[in-house]
């Protein structure tokens, strides 16, 4: 498990920091693959295609930024971690790769079978099951070790520069997505499950 010990809980970690923006961006890509779940679920499968691969870019964006900036970061910086480096590295990875898989079964949803299509859906909310827990875990492995430490390790002025350029790209990213946000939380809105 752990390259190395810990050798104290991490500090209260500071509202500018790495902590609180990325927390917001677990919410935020929470909350889009629920939308596309939603539409999954009332058969609206082109907008849940829609919103998957909207869900997808805001992972782009959320990973790139991991990969790019933290994980390389806290590899220079050689502190003890509960969980190593590689372990994030390899579910970034695991992540891409079940989104692909996700991607793909969605794609390939039978257009004229209704009895094949229902049994596909289910499948497919299987993987996408697998792709939540994955990143649950993972998201608590970062909240709960990584980005704490980072914000604690990082000069103050290159923490706060730092999570401020990713919450720039993240808004950016978000406020791109906005009219199909508001179109899927529409048409979602005024569909209705059959109760009798
Ligand atoms: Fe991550
Ligand atoms: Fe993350």
């Amino acid at each position: 498990m752990a390259a190395g010990t810990p050798t104290a809980a991490p500090p209260s970690p500071p509202d500018d920091g790495l902590y609180a923006a990325v927390i917001r961006c677990h919410g935020g890509l929470e909350a889009a693959f629920a939308a596309h779940q939603e539409a999954l679920l009332l058969g609206e499968l082109a907008l849940a295609g829609e919103l998957l691969d909207a869900y997808r870019a805001l992972q782009r964006v959320h990973i790139g930024f991991e990969d790019g900036q933290l994980l390389r970061r806290a590899r220079q910086g050689g502190f003890d971690l509960r969980w190593p480096l590689r372990l994030y590295d390899a579910e970034h990875r695991k992540i891409e790769d079940l989104l692909d898989k996700v991607t793909k079964r969605l794609a390939a949803l039978p257009a004229d079978d209704e009895a094949a299509l229902r049994r596909e859906v289910l499948a497919l909310l299987e993987v996408e099951r697998v792709l939540k827990h994955v990143c649950e875990h993972h998201e608590a492995r970062e909240e709960q070790d990584l980005l704490p430490r980072l914000d604690r390790w990082l000069p103050p002025a290159e923490r706060s520069a730092l999570a401020a350029a990713f919450a720039a790209d993240w808004a950016r990213a978000l406020a791109g997505q906005a009219a199909l946000h508001e179109r899927a939380r529409h048409r979602l809105d005024g569909l209705r499950f059959r109760r009798g």
